[in-house]
């Protein structure tokens, strides 16, 4: 029962998160859709929003996402289009106080990356149990299928502790949307998050890290709360 409680209260708080950041879209914007439990709220209410007249323009992260946009009726462009997102909103497996996130979990790093680099604003959406006071543990990178063995080798004289991610209904290593599998590397604490993301980026083979740095001076963060309230950073 106890366990009940927690759950709906953490879907709760992704809701409110979501739905919250959906507010923070105007009329005409074409909005950068990421990937997750969380953003499939925010995505609700675009939709909701839509069927009010708002008139927004999406672009996936993710098969995922482009499917449940294409369930809910959100009309989808392309970076080749619009390769100015006015705006992004995304999740986010951990948050610091300043704005660095580690992304990921659903591999989709790298088109998030992408798009969030792409676009004015970043929106990131999550539960207060994902703000962290520093980034640790595992940071998902995707890898060129080629390159494997040297860049998980790469990863262990980083101090990593790297892992090929394997699916969970299906046999062998994930292979993401892109055709890159994910490496999970396991950090202890990550002190400096961007030398930290700077020396993955540079191994020969990485497509993309989880860490994102870079993007804090343009980052909004949505915090849902069990009540059902949600802040914003
Ligand atoms: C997808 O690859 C991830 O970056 C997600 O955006 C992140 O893991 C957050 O997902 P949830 O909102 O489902 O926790």
């Amino acid at each position: 029962m106890i366990l009940v409680m927690e759950k709906e209260g953490a879907l709760r708080a992704k809701r409110a998160a979501g739905e919250r950041a959906a507010e923070m879209v105007e009329d005409g914007m074409v909005v950068g859709l990421g990937t997750g439990s969380t953003v499939k709220y925010a995505m609700e209410r675009l939709a909701a929003r839509q069927r009010e007249g708002v008139r927004i323009l999406g672009i996936p992260t993710s098969l995922q996402t482009a499917i449940r946009a294409r369930d809910l009726g959100i009309p989808l462009t392309t970076l080749d289009i619009h390769p100015e997102p006015d705006i992004a909103i995304d999740g986010a497996d951990q948050v610091d106080r300043g704005k660095r996130l580690i992304k990921g979990r659903g591999a989709a790093l790298t088109r998030e990356k992408i798009v969030a680099a792409a676009a004015g604003r970043l929106v990131i959406v999550v539960d207060r149990s994902k703000m962290v006071e520093g980034l640790h543990g595992v940071v998902p990178t995707e890898v060129l299928p080629f390159a494997l063995a040297p860049v998980l080798a790469s990863l262990k004289t980083l101090g990593a502790a790297p892992v090929v991610r394997e699916g969970v209904a299906k046999d062998g290593p994930v292979v993401s949307d892109n055709g890159g599998i994910i490496v999970d590397a396991g950090f202890g604490q990550i002190r400096n998050p961007e030398d930290v993301e700077r020396a993955i980026t540079l191994i020969p083979g990485v497509i993309c890290t989880g860490l994102f740095t870079a993007y804090t001076g343009k980052t909004s963060v949505v915090v849902g709360g069990e009540k059902g309230e949600a802040r914003v950073l």
